[in-house]
Parts: structure tokens; C-alpha cells; sequence
């Protein structure tokens, strides 16, 4: 065991650092200087592809939140309406397909028993044709789906998923510039984001090594009963992971919230003793998320900002802190973000004394319902 995690204390340590090369695996031989490769996603994958009017991705924990990022990405360039739902409600619901819908299932493990049966229920559902973004090559779920792409983030043994979430927004990046290149996105906005997805591991490595920043806030967290994330657009989702990973391992009650709804409750919780983190790239909406800060501030809140370096955050976070990541192409940032949030869940739970790799009541594959 101490030799498989190597100079790290953890199975979670080690899979965070190890995401550059996860992500890099998860590019080799799909994408090359003219963008996607053919057919990556299986044989006559692209053909069927190309007929896709709609998408469904049904997933589980932080499965569920890599399909959110995945549906700003679909429908803003390849412009295709996509939905995003917890297995476990999908199965049980009454679920209207239109034609030409194309399911798709994300699982680390490919055995999860609420996504492999909303796999198997969506068979009875008419639709185009089923893809699973997966990590276990022989797991039912790749099995049993027409079309399949693999993350190669290797065994991930942390209960609390890491280098799978990265590895699968990696494939749905894949997945939308395939949809999108079909569907006559213009050649040199694909080209850029396809030098972005390229560039991914070098933009990880560089978020990583901010690792003894990060460990110098996370003594903020310590004595901490609550946190609340705040993010918008596909870093809503990514607000989502980090409260996830917090809540799991530290078993600090946190919550992430769309920062546009701040005002709409969350802002009642907020004082001097309830943290706020915020997820804050540069983009057009970032002055939006500066004035949902604002009112974080103005209330005593102490904030947290993980944001691009030019973002201009430093004037915001009054006593809280602003920790500076390098501008990153917007299309994976929020690959790029999710690192800081993974690094703080780590060490403010290392800082607490939990079992990190295997948290209380937890299992890493919920194989039963
Ligand atoms: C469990 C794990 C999570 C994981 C979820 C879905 O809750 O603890 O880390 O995200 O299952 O698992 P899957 O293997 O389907 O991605």
C-alpha cells in the first residue's frame, strides 16, 4: 500500500497529481493537429453521430457533474439541446424522448446500480442509439452500450473521485467537438478549442502547483460547521464538484449554488463564521459573479476566490483571500479550476484527521440500489 502511493500520504493525493498524464491518455490517439480522429467513439460511432438531434446524459455523484459541464459545452457549440439527470431519478420517471436522442451514460466504475439500470430502462425508450463514458473497460455498462469512450485515468482508489472527474470532461470534450465540428462549427473557433483541449495536461501541472497556496488557506476551514460555493455557468457545476469533495472527506456540511440565486437564500446564511468559496475565471460573466461578491462581502461573509490571474479579484475578497490561477481558454476552465477545489477538500480534511481515501458511510462503487 505505501509503495503503490509512493512520496504521497494518500490514494487521493497521489490521483490529484496524477491527473496531467490521466488527461494526456485520455487525448492520446483521439485528437491530433486537424482535430478529433475518426470513429474514436467505436465502429460507425461517427455516423450515428452525425444524426444526433438531442442528447440525455444520465450519471451518479461526480459522474452527475461532469454531464452538467458537458451540457453548456454541447449546446453552446454544437447547439444541440442536451439534459442532465441523477440516475436514479431518471429510471423512475416518466422521461419524454424525441427522435433522434442519444443517451448517454457516465460511470467511473461502469457498475453503478441506479446508472446501469437507467441504461438498461432506456433501451425500452426509443433511442438513437446509447454511449458510455467510462473508466472499466469490461464494466456492464460499456457492455451493454452501443457506443463508448474510454477515460484512461487508470484504478482510481480514493473513495472521493478525482483524475475520473477530469478524464471525463475531458471525453465529453471530445464528444461536443465531434457533435459540434459535425454540425458546421466554424474552422477556426474548432481549432482553438481544439488547441485548448490539447493544451489541458499543461494547464492542470500549472493549477497543481499551487498546491502550498492552497494548503495555507485550507487552515481557514478547520473549526468551520459550513462552506458555501458559488460559480456561474459551467462553473456552476464545477461550484458543485468542490462542495462534493469538501462534504465527503472533511464532513464540513457544504452547499454550491448557481451565484445568480445568492439572493434568493443562501444569502440569509451568510456571516462572519460561513466561509464562501467562488469560482471565478475571466469571461463574460465575470462582473456579474463580482457583484454577487459584493453582497457576500458586504454581509461580514469571508470569501474565498480561486480566479484568473487577470481577473482583477484581489480588491475583492476584503479579509478572505484570492488565490491567482493562470488564464486558461474558457473552454476548459473548468477542467482547470476543479484542481484548486480538490486540493482544498484534501488538505483541509488532512488538517481535520478524517480517513481521507475512505471516508464514513461511503463506498466507492454503489453497486446496489
Ligand atoms: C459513488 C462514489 C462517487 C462516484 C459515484 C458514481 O458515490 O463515491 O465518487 O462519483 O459513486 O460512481 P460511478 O462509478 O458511476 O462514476
Amino acid at each position: 500500500d505505501a509503495v503503490e502511493r509512493g512520496e504521497y500520504r494518500h490514494y487521493m493525493q497521489k490521483e490529484i497529481f496524477e491527473q496531467p498524464r490521466a488527461v494526456a491518455d485520455t487525448l492520446e490517439s483521439r485528437i491530433g493537429p486537424h482535430g478529433v480522429l475518426p470513429n474514436i467513439f467505436g465502429v460507425g460511432g461517427d455516423e450515428l453521430l452525425a444524426k444526433v438531434q438531442g442528447i440525455h446524459i444520465v450519471a451518479c455523484g461526480t459522474s452527475y457533474h461532469a454531464g452538467m459541464v458537458a451540457r453548456y459545452w454541447i449546446e453552446e457549440f454544437a447547439r444541440l439541446p442536451v439534459s442532465v439527470e441523477v440516475a436514479s431519478e431518471y429510471r423512475y420517471r416518466e422521461v419524454v424522448v424525441p427522435p433522434g436522442t442519444l443517451f448517454v451514460a457516465i460511470s467511473q466504475s461502469g457498475e453503478t446500480a441506479d446508472t446501469l439500470a437507467a441504461m438498461r430502462e432506456s433501451r425500452r425508450r426509443g433511442y438513437l442509439g446509447t454511449l458510455a463514458i467510462c473508466n472499466v473497460p469490461e464494466s456492464s455498462v460499456v457492455r451493454e452500450a452501443d457506443l463508448k469512450l474510454m477515460t484512461r485515468a487508470g484504478p482510481e482508489i480514493g473513495v472521493a473521485s478525482t483524475k475520473a472527474f477530469t478524464t471525463q470532461l475531458t471525453a465529453l470534450a471530445l464528444l461536443t467537438l465531434q457533435l459540434a465540428q459535425q454540425r458546421g462549427l466554424e474552422a477556426t473557433r474548432y481549432a482553438d478549442l481544439c488547441q485548448q483541449l490539447i493544451s489541458l495536461p499543461r494547464a492542470i501541472e500549472r493549477a497543481l502547483a499551487l498546491e502550498p497556496q492552497v494548503v495555507e488557506l485550507s487552515a481557514r476551514f478547520i473549526h468551520r460547521q459550513h462552506a458555501l460555493f458559488l460559480g456561474r455557468g459551467a462553473q456552476y457545476p464545477v461550484a458543485l464538484e468542490g462542495s462534493l469533495k469538501l462534504k465527503e472527506i472533511s464532513y464540513i456540511h457544504a452547499e454550491a449554488y448557481p451565484a445568480g440565486e445568492l439572493k434568493h437564500g443562501p444569502l440569509a446564511l451568510v456571516d462572519e463564521e460561513m466561509p464562501v468559496v467562488a469560482v471565478a475565471p475571466s469571461g463574460p460573466l465575470l462582473d456579474k459573479l463580482k457583484s454577487n461578491l459584493q453582497e457576500v462581502k458586504a454581509r461580514g461573509g469571508e470569501l474565498i476566490v480561486f480566479a484568473a490571474g487577470d481577473a482583477g479579484m484581489d480588491a475583492e475578497t476584503g479579509k478572505g483571500v484570492a488565490l491567482r490561477l493562470d488564464p486558461v481558454g474558457e473552454f476548459i476552465a473548468p477542467a482547470v479550476f476543479t484542481i484548486p477545489l480538490q486540493l482544498l477538500a484534501y488538505h483541509v480534511a488532512v488538517l481535520r484527521g478524517t480517513d481521507v481515501d475512505q471516508p464514513r458511510n461511503l463506498a466507492k462503487s454503489v453497486t446496489v440500489e
